[in-house]
């Protein structure tokens, strides 16, 4: 498979499985950090050491999906910084400091739907920057060298660049056998998803490192495990392995073959906290100036079965279609529906994953 058929963005346009009206469970982790990230970013940005004639403050996105979280979590950003800078500015710490104006580049892989982000922007008497979309992996450069302010990604760095190797070969103890995921069930398949993480986690730092100023800073939001908690505990996780299990079943009603699923991994994998530490800790251009675990405020809140399934159907169709073809989709969740409903997730009975906030400076 091509590097480039290894993208694999969230359902676009805006009808009713899309990203647009399916992305709330990201959007009220988003909200939960808000405070974290306005304090952050209050704390840390030196506007001070930042170019004095500075005119043009840059933010970017990585893997800004469709919105409208994106738009959200931008303007929250712009609010903090023009506070920074009236704060500066009252305590009299520099004589003179330019008017700024705000661009912000919205990143994502060059078949997310931009058209859709670009469509539901927020009206221009509305919006305080200028946009710019960045089609292209962020696993390598997207932007020029030495050219951002602030840059945030959001539930993006679970998602690997690429499937790991032997993950779908039959004759390798790495056969990830009927499940679609990492769901840390068979040793040997976690080992080839962390060789592939590692990798990519690297990359991804190097890269930002490049495109951002010396004194910016970087935000990652995002979800992991907690050490010693394997996926498949999770409700998360369990949803996925019903999917796994219902495409077998559709495989037995000849709608499938159990070939073509034990062909099929999805390139996502949820490290452990102290495992992505660890890979974070390693890239010596950036300090990390917080790096906590941030409470889900959906997390004690019973969700309905609905909400997990049309969360599940708007990030995994698009991966899903290209692998067994579009004609499964509806039956595929329909068949999960009825699934879940024998066998109700109780929430409060699963492991909890856990969402991590982190703060990177540029040295
Ligand atoms: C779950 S969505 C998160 C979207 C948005 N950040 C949010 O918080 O709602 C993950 C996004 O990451 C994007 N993505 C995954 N791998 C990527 C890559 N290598 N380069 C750029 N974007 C990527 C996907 O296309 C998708 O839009």
């Amino acid at each position: 498979m091509t590097k480039s058929s290894q993208s694999y963005p969230m359902s676009g346009g805006d009808g009713q499985h899309s990203y647009i009206h399916h992305s709330s469970y990201q959007k009220a982790a988003i909200d939960g950090a808000e405070e974290k990230t306005r304090q952050c970013i209050l704390e840390n940005l030196d506007v001070l050491n930042l170019n004095p004639d500075l005119s043009t403050f840059t933010i970017a996105d990585f893997g800004c999906s469709i919105g409208p979280n994106t738009f959200h979590v931008v303007q929250a950003i712009i609010d903090t910084v023009k506070m920074k800078y009236k704060q500066v500015k009252e305590n009299n710490e520099v004589s003179s400091l330019m008017p700024l104006e705000f661009q912000v580049f919205f990143n994502d892989q060059s078949n997310n739907d931009f058209n859709t982000l670009f469509k539901t922007q927020p009206p221009s008497s509305e919006r305080e920057y200028f946009l710019v979309g960045v089609p292209g992996s962020f696993y390598g450069r997207v932007l020029p060298r030495n050219s951002i302010h602030i840059g945030h990604t959001s539930y993006t760095t679970h998602w690997l660049s690429k499937i790991p190797e032997h993950v779908g070969d039959k004759k390798s103890p790495a056969w990830n056998k009927n499940n679609i995921i990492c769901n840390n069930s068979i040793e040997e398949v976690t080992n080839a998803y962390k060789v592939q993480f590692i990798k990519d986690m690297k990359v991804f730092l190097e890269a930002r490192a490049e495109e951002i100023v010396p004194g910016g800073l970087m935000i990652v939001l995002g979800q992991c495990l907690p050490d010693g908690i394997p996926f498949f505990k999770t409700w998360q996780g369990i949803v996925v392995d019903t999917i796994g299990d219902c495409l077998m079943d559709m495989a037995k009603s000849g709608l499938t073959t159990e070939e073509k699923i034990g062909l099929f991994n999805i390139p996502v994998y949820f490290p452990q906290f102290s495992e992505l530490r660890r890979e974070i800790e390693k890239n010596r251009s950036f300090t990390i100036e917080t790096m906590e675990n941030v409470r889900h405020p959906l997390e004690d809140i019973p969700l309905s079965h609905d909400f997990m399934i049309s969360m599940f159907r708007a990030i995994l169709s698009t991966i899903i279609k290209e692998h067994f073809g579009e004609c499964v989709i509806d039956e595929l969740f329909d068949r999960v529906a009825s699934q879940l409903v024998k066998y109700p997730i109780d929430i409060k009975k699963c492991e909890k994953d856990m969402n991590f906030f982190i703060l990177l400076k540029r040295k």
